[in-house]
């Protein structure tokens, strides 16, 4: 029997995983998630990002998974870094970070050949408001636009959404990039576009698997790509954010596979929480 031949798609291609793929995905997030964790108390001025990639390969090492974005189309490393007014795909490098740098760490393990990928903010030092509020519009843009998944709605309702979100604290949503379907496999299909019209593309169904990452922008939204054929940037030099989930749609809404064990995925928490603790 072909391994392939039973998997289930929908009319639009898209996987329909089994109720057992939800524990394996929660297995595979859990990890992601752990070493974005992990990184909260690495990350401050004086590191350079590669120390923060080698930091992870020991973390990667350590839980005994692989590394999905290594040798990936030729990439080289097994984290993103993408520093200010880097959009995503940033290569980790001698560069150390300055207090006030805002940062996407994104780290994508493979786990049982199940595919864990998260990404989330981080500050060095002490970050301006205009970059505080941008994080939290990244971030509440990624939350309120996962609350609003459920079978029945579409994925043009899920970009729409995230994009009156960010509109409407007059921030622009990247276009040039998207989440994908996941799973057993990096990128799948379909396209998740962080913008869009209620009611058009694909009808979201039981064991769908995907991400959302949308990346926003406190300029304008278009992005360029420097000359390593990976780094995106905004073409305005604005500062970019972006928080990436991994997710199921169940029958009545979501599972999220890559929450934060030690519920530090909004980089502020933390550190508020300590401020109020005296
Ligand atoms: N993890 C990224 C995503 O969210 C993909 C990185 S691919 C790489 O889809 F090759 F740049 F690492
Ligand atoms: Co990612
Ligand atoms: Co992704």
């Amino acid at each position: 029997m072909q391994i392939f031949g039973r998997k289930k798609l929908n009319k639009d291609s898209i996987v329909l995983h089994e109720k057992q793929d939800f524990a394996e995905m929660t297995r595979a997030g859990q990890v992601a998630a752990k070493i974005l964790d992990d990184l909260c108390d690495q990350v401050e001025p004086g590191v350079r990002t590669i120390d923060l990639e080698h930091f992870i390969i020991d973390k990667i090492e350590e839980y005994g998974v692989e590394s999905a974005t290594m040798g990936y189309r030729g990439y080289q490393h097994a984290s993103c870094i993408s520093v200010n007014h880097v959009v995503c795909h940033g290569i980790p490098s001698q560069k150390s970070l300055s207090s006030g740098d805002i940062l996407n760490i994104d780290v994508t393990i493979i786990l049982n050949g199940w595919f864990g990928d998260s990404s989330r903010m981080y500050i060095a030092g002490k970050p301006s408001i205009r970059a505080l509020r941008l994080i939290q519009v990244a971030h509440d843009a990624l939350m309120i636009g996962l609350d609003s998944i459920r079978p029945g709605k579409t994925f043009g309702d899920l970009g729409w959404t995230i994009q009156q979100f960010a509109h409407s604290h007059r921030m622009s949503v990247v276009r040039d990039f998207c989440g994908h379907g996941i799973g057993r496999s990096f990128h799948a299909e379909p396209n998740v576009l962080h913008f869009g019209r209620p009611g058009t593309g694909p009808v979201f169904e039981e064991g769908m698997f995907f991400t959302v990452e949308p990346m926003i922008n406190l300029g304008r939204p278009g992005t360029r790509l420097l000359p390593d054929g990976w780094t995106a940037v905004t073409r305005d030099r604005s500062l970019s954010a972006q928080f990436e989930h991994t997710i199921g749609v169940t029958s009545t809404g979501i599972e999220i596979f890559t929450l934060s064990p030690e519920n530090r995925f909004y980089p502020t928490n933390f550190q508020l929480r300590a401020k109020n603790s005296h």
